[in-house]
């Protein structure tokens, strides 16, 4: 379990560090599940003491866990685990303090929570300084990379110095209580189990609307676009939890295999059907929750000129396999749309016959799995109406599966507690191995490129819609249309 273990984060003073690292360790210790010999040394260059960066770090978290508020107690002995170092990551020499602050004998555990770009050098001075041993292991936040080949650069870059046994690529997708609900959903509901494939399911929908702009990430975001911003990573991830076939167990190597080998069926959206079958977007300007609020092109941070980066995707793709063969599966995601929103519809064929009133669309089922807000499962069953009036008409009842209500839990936990609590116990289960990152770019860089074949342009949409008309059209070509129903 975790013992004897230094957890070193370097970019401790960033943003994904405020919001989300120390949250999730705070957590952690407050609930009981950190080991106590769990020690936690903060990086960055700025020189500050180890008193100085908990005390400013404190008052960070009490903004940012405003509602949940910070335990005196638990910040306490928290603190005592806390430590920091100035380290300038493109200076070797610094690195020396470190390599004084290791203690032989424990395992080390280094977070890159900085630009992809710092990877190679840090990982080449920590070996330089003598920092790595065939037991440390490193945690890498996306991107890794912004195609196949930068992403090869980057994988070989830090393999030089790591196994890749020890090399933990994030997906926060992963660490979401909900998305590994869905491997218990299929794979232990063995009335789900068999009904899961092409001759049951007739279509399969993924949607992950984001309320968010690019939150002032211009110079960021203005050079990937949503679909590698969260389709690489995130809906692939997803769509592979969905379709993939039953792992052999839970451990890390036969769920990763299980992946790539679903990757690997993913049929490519070429120049022959990218026009058909993907549609980009981007907002302009209008209303969330009740709010004004500016289009992309009007952005803090925007230079000059215009943009023709996405901020919004809808696909159609195909899972060229034995069990999804003809089943189509349509994915979206976009920035600033009406509700923030991530869930998996999976949509049952019509019974073969129909002996009831009221038409076949009331005769079908419908699985919503809600993975963010509401986390939950409702199946919509159809039952009989209960009228005298209509003696043999049908209509959809909903069973709901609500993940907090029903439970004896009084919140759902963020994504980096589970996250972290894999790593200090080294189980890769639900990290992402080289072959899923490379297999995932592959597929997307052949859209890109038929995106770039095809001089595709962004299509415009309010802020506060479900995206342009067209990605209406991409599904209602088909006789479908999208879900937006439930909470
Ligand atoms: C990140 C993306 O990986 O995921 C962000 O870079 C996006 O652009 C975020 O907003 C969404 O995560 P979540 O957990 O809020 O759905």
């Amino acid at each position: 379990m975790s013992k004897n273990t230094d957890l070193i984060i370097f970019g401790a003073s960033g943003d994904l560090a405020n919001r989300k690292l120390f949250p999730a360790l705070y957590r952690l210790h407050h609930a009981g599940l950190l080991e106590d010999n769990v020690r936690i040394l903060a990086l960055a260059r700025r020189a500050q003491t180890s008193r100085e960066f908990v005390s400013q770090l404190e008052n960070t978290l009490q903004n940012v866990m405003l509602a949940e508020g910070l335990d005196k107690g638990s910040w306490k002995s928290f603190s005592r685990r806390l430590h920091f170092l100035k380290v300038d990551f493109t200076n070797k020499r610094d690195f020396k303090d470190l390599q004084h602050w290791l203690v032989k004998k424990r395992t080390v555990i280094y977070y890159f929570a900085t630009p992809p770009s710092l990877y190679g050098p840090i990982s080449s001075h920590l070996n330089g300084a003598g920092c790595i041993d065939s037991q440390t292991r490193i945690v890498l936040e996306k991107p890794i990379g912004h195609d196949l080949k930068s992403s090869q650069e980057v994988n070989d870059v830090v393999g030089k110095y790591f196994n890749e046994k020890n090399i933990y690529r994030i997906d926060h997708y992963l660490g979401k209580e909900t998305v590994q609900n869905l491997l218990a959903l299929r794979f232990a509901n063995r009335v789900i189990h068999s009904q899961w494939d092409n001759t049951c399911i007739d279509h399969v929908q993924i949607t992950a609307a984001e309320t968010v702009g690019i939150e002032g990430r211009w110079s960021y975001y203005d050079s990937v676009g949503q679909l590698r911003d969260m389709v690489q990573n995130h809906l692939l991830q997803l769509l592979c939890m969905v379709a993939m076939e039953p792992p052999n167990s839970l451990e890390a190597g036969e769920i990763r295999g299980e992946k790539v080998k679903l990757m690997r069926a993913l049929r490519p959206i070429n120049i022959d059907s990218v026009l058909q079958d993907a549609v980009r977007g981007q907002y302009d300007a209008g209303w969330i929750n009740g709010e004004p609020v500016v289009g992309y092109l009007e952005e803090e941070g925007r230079d000059s000129g215009k943009s023709n980066t996405e901020t919004f995707v809808a696909l159609k793709a195909y899972v060229d396999n034995w069990r999804w063969a003809g089943v189509p599966f349509y994915l979206r995601t976009g920035k600033r749309m009406g509700k923030k929103v991530t869930r998996v519809i999976i949509t049952y064929k019509e019974s073969p016959h129909t002996i009831f009133s009221g038409g076949q669309d009331g005769a079908r089922n419908r699985l919503v799995i809600r993975l963010q807000p509401n986390e939950g499962i409702e199946l919509e069953m159809v039952s009989k109406k209960q009228s005298l009036e209509e003696p043999l008409g049908i209509e959809r009842r909903i069973l709901n599966l609500d993940f907090l209500g029903d439970s004896a839990s009084v919140r759902i936990a963020d994504a980096y507690e589970r996250l972290f609590l894999e790593v200090i116990n080294g189980n890769q289960w639900l990290f992402v191995s080289r072959e899923e990152i490379e297999a995932s770019w592959k597929w997307c860089d052949e859209l890109l490129s038929a995106w770039r074949e095809k001089n595709v342009e962004v299509k415009s949409y309010g802020a506060g819609s479900w995206g342009p008309p067209k990605a209406e059209i991409l599904i209602e070509r088909d006789g479908r249309s999208w879900y937006e129903g439930g909470a």
